[in-house]
């Protein structure tokens, strides 16, 4: 269907900021068009961030290839460039009027590209928040527009559908939770002891170079891990212990499941054929460390791991100063050149521009 003629020529410009998010139970294997294979739950950050700026104009007609601008941080990137055109042809089915519009779209990332931090989350919902923005603009309302941005993101990355929303967001359809789909991540934070909402997450730079195996080969290498099928359904019982856990506040049982959700991810990547390790000896060093500080100080800190060798450093706000120093004593010399990325659980993606 083409656009309405009455806006050839429209043009506008429509900001987002949208944040990255840590997995506290993993999604690690697909199938289909970007559906999880197992359920997964984590926090929305608050500082990592990618801010997205998508100005547009409405074509008199359907453009044989996409028309296009692309900049991050300034600069042409004929490879984020080429990885955002497909993104937003592959979507074309969703948003048939993508053809039809001249993008002139610029990002940025609030931390530094090379901490070996993935931004797909980020980027992908923020983009994603945009297009949504300017399906209503161009075509019609949106009846649920979040649930749309998630199911929009979910197709440029999986864990972007969760960064949609403020504090935890849940993404994969559960047995035991009604409202939980495979389309689009759901917003999770009414559902959780106020301390958890408090959370920082100290993001500990262990080696800033890129990774062996990316996340997408990583996905496809459960296809043939003999494990798979019951990481699928151990993933789906951690998922109700932890949300057990958040909802009464159980600190225990919170560390016990995520530090075994964030092992258990680097386990499926050390059994996978070819088998590969993600972790370097600092990380397994500061997970020594961690653990034995919270032996000896009875500081209910935790880590967790993403697809990467950096060490997340989960705990409630108020033990702040307490693992400051912990932290400089004892982690900050274990990262590369001093590096750590101070971030907390926050509110979720914000419009700025219209
Ligand atoms: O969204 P993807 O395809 O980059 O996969 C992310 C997978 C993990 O970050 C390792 C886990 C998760 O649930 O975020």
């Amino acid at each position: 269907m083409a656009i309405n003629p009455a806006i050839v020529g429209k043009t506008g410009n429509i900001k987002f900021e949208s944040p990255s998010n840590i997995a506290l139970v993993k999604y690690w294997g697909k199938y289909g068009r970007q559906l999880p294979k197992n359920a997964s739950i984590s926090f929305t950050l608050q500082n990592a961030k990618s801010i997205t700026s998508c100005k547009y104009e409405v074509l008199s007609k359907k453009q044989e290839e996409i028309q296009l601008d692309f900049r991050f941080e300034g600069k042409q990137n004929d490879a984020f460039a080429n990885k955002i055109s497909k993104f937003i042809l592959s979507i074309e089915d969703i948003f048939p009027w993508v053809r039809q519009i001249k993008f002139d779209i610029q990002s940025e990332n609030t931390f530094p590209h090379s901490t070996g931090i993935a931004s797909s989350a980020s980027a992908m919902s923020a983009l994603s928040l945009c297009l949504c923005s300017i399906h209503e603009i161009v075509d019609s309302s949106l009846k649920d527009y979040y649930q749309k941005a998630s199911f929009v993101s979910r197709l440029g990355s999986g864990s972007a559908s969760r960064s949609i929303y403020p504090e935890l967001a849940l993404w994969g359809k559960h047995p035991e939770i009604k409202t939980s789909s495979n389309d689009y991540a759901i917003p999770y934070g009414d559902e959780v002891a106020e301390i958890f909402k408090t959370y920082h997450d100290d993001i500990l730079i262990v080696s800033k170079s890129e990774k062996s195996v990316s996340s997408t080969a990583g996905h496809a290498l459960m296809d043939s891990n003999p494990y798979a099928e019951s990481r699928y359904k151990s993933a789906n019982k951690n998922l109700l212990t932890l949300l057990q856990a958040l909802k009464t506040g159980d600190l225990g049982n919170f560390i016990k499941i995520v530090e075994r959700e964030a092992l258990t991810l680097h386990a499926q990547m050390m059994c996978s054929d070819p088998s590969y390790i993600l972790m370097e000896p600092n990380t397994l060093h500061m997970i020594n460390l961690i653990r034995a500080y919270r032996k000896e100080s009875s500081v209910p800190v935790c880590f967790t791991l993403d697809a990467g060798p950096n060490i997340h450093l989960l705990y409630p706000s108020e033990y702040s100063s307490k693992i400051e120093i912990f932290i400089q004593d004892q982690l900050l010399p274990l990262t590369e050149n001093n590096s750590i990325i101070k971030d907390k659980v926050g509110q979720g993606p914000l419009k700025i521009e219209d």
